[in-house]
């Protein structure tokens, strides 16, 4: 799958390819989190193909891998955000609301024909409503005979 158009991760770009997996490994609609230090990538093996990303929500960093991939659409385990991996684009916002990666601001989810809530104003709602959902970052892969290769950032 390419790399949308301007979500490569920073330090990828001259870095070597390495090997993560094997391709049997992450078959079509699995995921596998690698390591290498402290960065924790994921390997998804969607229908348009294999993308690597950060196995770490673009909301509150929890780890996608254990989240569900359908498709292209991968849900994170954590405020129900969904994110489309063959474009980046967020598909529906964390249930918690806050910032998008442009600065909009997003409401706190609540169910159809809710009364609406008012406004809460305690610590905890201000840190949500402050938090931004990033960009996804996709790091460079390739297969190599049975081998995922990846460019881990230098
Ligand atoms: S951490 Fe993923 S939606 Fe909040």
């Amino acid at each position: 799958m390419p790399i949308p158009v301007g979500l490569q991760a920073p330090g990828t770009s001259s870095g070597r390819f390495e090997p993560v997996a094997r391709l049997g490994e992450v078959g079509p609609g699995e995921m596998r989190r690698v390591t290498r230090g402290d960065v924790d990538l994921l390997v998804a093996h969607t229908s348009r193909g294999i993308c690597v990303i950060d196995d770490r929500c673009p909301h509150m960093a929890a780890p996608l891998s254990l989240g569900v991939l359908d498709q292209c659409l991968i849900s994170c385990p954590l405020h129900r955000g969904q994110f489309d991996l063959a474009g980046g684009d967020v598909v529906q916002f964390p249930t918690t609301g806050g910032l998008d990666a442009d600065g909009g601001s997003h409401a706190p989810w609540s169910p159809p024909e809710a009364p609406p809530k008012p406004e809460p104003t305690d610590l905890k709602a201000r840190a949500r409503a402050a938090t931004r959902v990033r960009r996804l970052r996709y790091y460079p892969v390739r297969i190599s005979g049975d081998t995922i290769e990846v460019v881990f950032p230098e």
